[in-house]
């Protein structure tokens, strides 16, 4: 599977991420940023950041050959861990679920002597088709956010890390240039707030948490 050719801020970040510290990890999945709007705005606004580590997993594993050992070391050497990607039936894209089932190991991540990631942060930086107000109850999609996000609210509390509220960008297909510019400068500043310590309690529901 070939999707690189678009992905211009994020080429070589496999090899600028070994060894990397920082304060922020961000990890971004996305199957074909060459075609993404949104998500390829997103990591723009974040890449080069001082103290931000911005790691493409689609880009660093096609194959779904995920390097465990150094997801791990990635992990352990950023307090702040940020999931960038689309809403993809209601979840993540599949390399997402592939890393949690094969990176989140018993013993490491959770289970007896699983520290490892305890007292760290996470936050999801969402995308979505569907319009705010159809995630609400009564809406078509009939759940929020928070509650389609529970599994992975619950699996991060298992390994004794704390759910920030996610970063949201709704309607994504009829959002303009502008809307994309906006949501991407409010981006930044979410990712900018959480290495420099100053994010405010609920503070970065897009349009629309
Ligand atoms: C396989 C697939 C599943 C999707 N599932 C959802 C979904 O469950 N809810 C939703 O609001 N949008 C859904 N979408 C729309 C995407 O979230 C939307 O295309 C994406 O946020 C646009 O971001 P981009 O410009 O970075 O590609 C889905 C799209 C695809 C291709």
């Amino acid at each position: 599977m070939s999707h690189g050719a678009g992905i211009r801020r994020t080429s070589g970040l496999r090899a600028a991420s070994r060894g990397a510290t920082g304060k922020v990890l961000v990890l971004v999945a996305h199957p074909a940023m060459n075609r993404s709007r949104v998500n390829r705005a997103l990591a723009d606004a974040i890449v080069g950041m001082d103290g931000v580590t911005v790691h493409d997993l689609y880009e660093a594993y096609p194959d779904f050959d995920i390097d465990v050992q150094h997801e791990k070391e990635l992990l352990l050497a950023h307090p702040i861990i940020v999931w960038q990607h689309p809403f993809y039936w209601y979840s993540t894209p599949a390399i997402l679920k592939e890393w949690q089932d094969l990176v989140l190991e018993f013993g490491w991540a959770y289970g007896p002597g699983g520290t490892a990631l305890h007292g760290k942060t996470f936050l999801q930086a969402i995308t979505t088709g569907g319009p705010d107000s159809a995630y609400v109850e009564g809406g078509y999609n009939r759940y929020t956010m928070r509650q389609l996000l529970a599994p992975i609210d619950q699996t991060m509390h298992l390994c004794g890390v704390r759910s920030l509220p996610p970063f949201l960008l709704h309607g994504s297909h009829r959002l303009g240039e502008a809307e994309i510019d906006a949501g991407a400068g409010r981006y930044r500043s979410v990712i900018e707030a959480l290495r420099d310590g100053t994010m405010a309690a609920e503070p970065h529901a897009a349009n629309g948490a």
